[in-house]
């Protein structure tokens, strides 16, 4: 229906290279997407993926997988927080491997209708799971007092900017309400003129981070994730943002009596990828094997 819906999975020989997947080894694709890693892994080894999404959109393309690999392959529409709970409902006690592709995929940033995107007009939504999420962007900029959207934007987007924003914010909904992602993008620009960003890339990036509290769905998740990971399993993620980052790095480190990390510094897509697919310039993929 929508153009440019589909995804183009970033990195993925560097994945493949890093998790080496092997016949008869367990997988959790914790962020599925279009299934872009979980395909490529089942190409390449007779192993077992338990796939995960929070966005029952992600059914549609991992029904296709189901049909093609039926003994190997389930997914759960869950958030990978409960990472716990899907690995005992599918009777799997260890994994070889965790992977995460951090953010949104295609699917939701170019479909206008979930608000994800500042370049697409929409309502302000932002949610990653519309049926159990009640708060949306929308409710957040018509709703929070000006200290709180001031604290949103700059905690979570690191906009310098925030205290002005939030207070044009405020001025505005005295008149009307906020509705759509083009009315936000409007009042927005009326503050920031960046020249190398879109003056609402950090707005946006930090309500949806709130929204969806990302950080910390990533944050428990690596913690339990050592419950679960055999020796030299992997921990694979790709971040787009220095926010996501520094979680991951910071785990990294508080662990390194059970990890051995395996890059140094956060490796990166080569200029030939990042030609072939701008979206993956900010990815950061850092990798650490369990000791
Ligand atoms: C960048 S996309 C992944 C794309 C995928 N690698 C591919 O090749 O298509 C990130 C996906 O992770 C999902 N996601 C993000 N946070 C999640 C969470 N806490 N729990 C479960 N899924 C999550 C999003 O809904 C989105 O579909």
């Amino acid at each position: 229906m929508y153009s440019e819906l589909k995804h183009h999975p970033v990195m993925v020989d560097e994945i493949l290279h890093y998790l080496a997947p092997k016949k008869l080894k367990t997988y959790v694709d914790c962020t599925f997407g279009q299934g872009g890693y979980s395909k490529k892994i089942l190409e390449n080894a007779d192993c077992k993926i338990v796939a995960i999404d929070r966005d029952k959109d992600a059914t549609e393309y991992a029904d296709l997988l189901k049909k093609k690999y039926p003994k190997n392959f389930v997914f759960n529409i869950n958030n990978f927080s409960k990472i716990d709970h899907i690995l005992e409902k599918n009777d799997i006690k260890k994994i070889d491997g965790l992977i995460f592709d951090l953010g949104i995929s295609n699917t939701q940033l170019n479909n206008p209708t979930r608000g994800f995107s500042f370049s697409n007009n929409g309502p302000l939504d932002m949610r990653m799971d519309i049926e159990n999420l009640d708060l949306t962007a929308q409710k957040i900029i018509n709703e929070f007092d000006q200290h709180n959207l001031s604290d949103i934007f700059y905690h979570y987007g690191e906009e310098k900017k925030s205290r002005q924003i939030a207070k044009k914010i405020i001025e505005f909904r005295k008149k009307k309400q906020i509705l759509t992602t083009f009315e936000l993008v409007e009042l927005i620009k009326k503050v920031n003129i960046y020249k190398k960003k879109h003056p609402a890339t950090r707005v946006f990036q930090a309500l949806r981070i709130y929204i969806n509290d990302e950080l910390n769905e990533l944050d428990i998740t690596l913690k339990k994730s050592l419950l679960f990971l055999k020796k030299k399993g992997k921990i694979i993620t790709v971040a787009f943002h220095s926010l996501e980052d520094k979680v991951i790095k910071n785990f990294f480190l508080r662990n390194k009596d059970f990890l051995k990390i395996l890059t140094k510094k956060p490796i990166t897509p080569c200029e030939n990828e990042i030609k072939l697919n701008p979206r993956s310039r900010s990815a950061r993929m850092r990798v650490a094997e369990i000791l």
